[in-house]
């Protein structure tokens, strides 16, 4: 009798029914229901992870234990996921291949974001402007961000290697190999004088692309260009010091603006103790600005976990990636975008903190998972997460058992 209806009812639909109706001539419900199972396209989830990598995927370079299997579990299942970190120093690209190898998972630029990623959306405001990027091994941020569309950009080593008595402790044979001259109109003279050898640059900006490798050489740079003149290295503002100004008149003078990609202050690297980050160096610029200043406060833009900025940045990544899943034969599950993100970090400071904080414009819940693989060992998190777990993989077995996955 089922059987029948079934068929009867299979007249009236449009091409799913033909498959119904020939299924139907082969077997039980039950068996129909499986094939239809089988041959229905993969559903995808209006769930997804986002996953922290330093402390949660790796530890330095080395994959932490259940990585691999749970990163390609949930591409067997379509869950959809991003890689979210606060890491960076090379493309996205480059960062991808490695990780795709040693995670021995195929990942690609699409469902990662890394500290400066957002950035890219920074690089038409920049259009023939100077930017100075510190940060990293050699240049390679430098050639990060003109493949983000910044044009001329400018670092510590270009410059040190032309003023070599900008910073007396530095050695500018360090530097030859990837320092690049000054473009000519680049150059300008400091005083307007016609003297040659008192030449001078104007910077627009400063991004710190990811942990300065000489914290005394860029901190002397960032601080002269921030108390210069409208960015011209070399030149002192006459506003700094005012108090009838805001700011006691620091950077109230066209001085370039800067730009952090990573406020972390701790991370879980090979050492079996948390190490300093980009945001040691932050605490310690802020410290001689404070001195230099005396007590002024600091003008930067904050980017990577916590802000907002990089979630929603990443919201929108996860979003596209889970719509190109969808659009490569995969059916989605309910009408809907995504409804929920699991965010799983070793850092109460970022992970937590931006997770909880995050109000997502498209309506999606962010829910944080704090693993013990990483920074955090174990104590009251100073954010609290929705669940502390071991690591990787029981995160994602939380989430999927909140989701009634099966
Ligand atoms: O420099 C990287 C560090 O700050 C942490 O990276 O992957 O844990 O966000 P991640
Ligand atoms: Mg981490």
């Amino acid at each position: 009798m089922a059987a029948l209806s079934l068929g009867r009812r299979a007249a009236s639909l449009p091409v799913a029914a033909h498959r119904v109706s020939s299924i139907l001539q082969h077997g039980t419900l039950k068996q129909c229901r499986r094939r239809l199972q089988t041959t229905a396209p993969p559903r995808v989830s209006d769930f997804a992870f986002a996953f922290d990598i330093d402390g949660v995927l790796l530890r330095s370079s080395n994959p932490l234990p259940r990585a691999h299997k749970t990163l390609s579990y949930l591409q067997k299942q379509n869950i959809p996921f991003i890689l979210l970190t606060n890491g960076g120093g090379k493309s996205e690209t480059e960062r991808v291949e490695e990780l795709s190898q040693r995670l021995e998972v195929p990942l690609d630029v699409s469902m990662f974001v890394q500290s400066h990623t957002p950035f890219t959306e920074l690089a038409d405001d920049y259009k023939d402007k100077c930017i100075l990027v510190t940060g990293g091994d050699g240049d390679k941020c430098r050639r990060v961000a003109e493949n983000y569309g910044f044009t001329d950009v400018l670092t510590p080593a270009d410059l040190i290697t032309a003023f070599p008595t900008l910073w007396p402790f530095a050695s500018p044979q360090n530097y030859k190999s990837y320092a690049r001259p000054i473009p000519n109109r680049r150059l300008s003279s400091r005083d307007h004088s016609q003297r040659d050898g008192d030449n001078t640059v104007k910077v627009d900006a400063v991004f710190i692309f990811n942990d300065p490798r000489d914290w005394a050489l860029d901190t002397q740079i960032i601080l002269d260009l921030l108390l210069s003149q409208s960015g011209r290295l070399g030149s002192l503002s006459p506003k700094n010091g005012n108090n009838s100004l805001p700011n006691n008149g620091y950077q109230q003078d066209g001085q370039p603006l800067l730009y952090f990609s990573n406020p972390d202050l701790l991370w879980a690297s090979a050492y079996h103790l948390p190490r300093l980050g980009q945001g040691g160096y932050k605490a310690a610029f802020e410290g001689v600005w404070r001195a230099v200043t005396n007590g002024a406060k600091l003008e930067r833009r904050m980017f990577g976990k916590p802000h907002h900025g990089t979630f929603a940045f990443a919201e929108k990544k996860l979003e596209n990636h889970r719509h190109a899943l969808i659009g490569s034969g995969r059916s989605k599950i309910g009408t809907e975008g995504l409804k929920r993100v699991y965010m799983v970090g070793d850092n109460p400071e970022s992970d937590v903190l931006g997770a909880n904080d995050y109000q997502s414009a498209s309506g999606s819940t962010w829910q944080s998972i704090l693993v013990r693989s990483g920074v955090y060992s174990g104590g009251e998190p100073v954010h609290k997460p929705k669940v502390v777990v071991e690591d990787v993989w029981d995160a994602v077995q939380w989430g999927l058992e909140k989701e009634g996955w099966k």
